[in-house]
């Protein structure tokens, strides 16, 4: 796939053990992830907003001094920033789980272990009991709160994808535990490019890590979670 080369259009670029380089006046907001009393989390609470840059570079390493952005100390601490997730599209990843009125995609290579899915049923007994519009609608939060994009669930009468409508901005996810950072989450389909000119397919959402640890890079796996 090509580069995408459009001017001041948000995008951002992968840097080879290095950060992420943001341009296109990219709005960065901390978003905290909360939880019930068994550690399933349960909705998203947004807190402060940066103010808004044409170009910033966030930490991909996480050895920051001056996290969210990069203060060079990649350059010392050896980092092995080398990308490995696949480059296969969601549609061809995804396995299904069928309902009456929807379906559901799962791709858990994409998966950040936010644990929105697992609360109660799961989300994959409830999408099977969607002709309970309760179900249904919880189905449907819980599918469009999955940050990482794993989860996607279609409308089988439109075809549709029923997706939550964000605006082209990066999330600095923090929490469940206190000082644990998560992901960057990546919302409104800004493209995301390799250190060696690949696109990544364009999603509505996806999650970026910034821990260092991923074993999934530039994807989060969850790993930030061993602390
Ligand atoms: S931020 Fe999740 S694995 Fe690095």
């Amino acid at each position: 796939m090509s580069d995408t080369n459009k001017k001041d259009e948000p995008e951002i670029r992968i840097t080879k053990n290095g950060p992420y380089i943001v341009s296109g006046n990219v709005p960065l907001v901390r978003l905290t992830l909360v939880c019930n009393s068994s550690g399933d989390a349960v909705e998203w609470k947004e807190g402060e907003r940066y103010p808004v840059q044409e170009t910033y570079a966030l930490c991909r390493c996480g050895g920051s001094h001056n996290k969210p952005f990069c203060d060079g100390t990649h350059l010392n601490n050896h980092f092995e920033g080398t990308e490995t997730a696949s480059r296969v599209p969601y549609l061809k990843r995804a396995g299904w789980t069928e309902g009456p009125g929807i379906r559901l995609g799962d791709a858990p290579g994409f998966c950040s272990h936010a644990r929105f899915c697992v609360r109660g049923k799961g989300i994959w007994e409830l999408v099977e009991e969607s002709g309970n519009p309760k179900a249904r609608k919880t189905a449907i939060q819980m599918a469009a709160d999955c940050n990482s994009g794993r989860l996607v669930i279609w409308d089988k009468k439109t075809r549709e994808p029923l997706e939550p409508a964000f605006e082209k901005s990066i999330g600095l996810v923090e929490g469940p535990i206190k000082g644990i950072f998560g992901p960057l989450l990546v919302r409104g389909g800004i493209p995301v490019i390799s250190a060696d000119g690949f696109v990544y397919e364009i999603r509505n959402r996806v999650t970026l890590c910034r821990c260092g640890n991923s074993g999934n890079k530039p994807f989060c796996d969850g790993s930030h979670m061993r602390g």
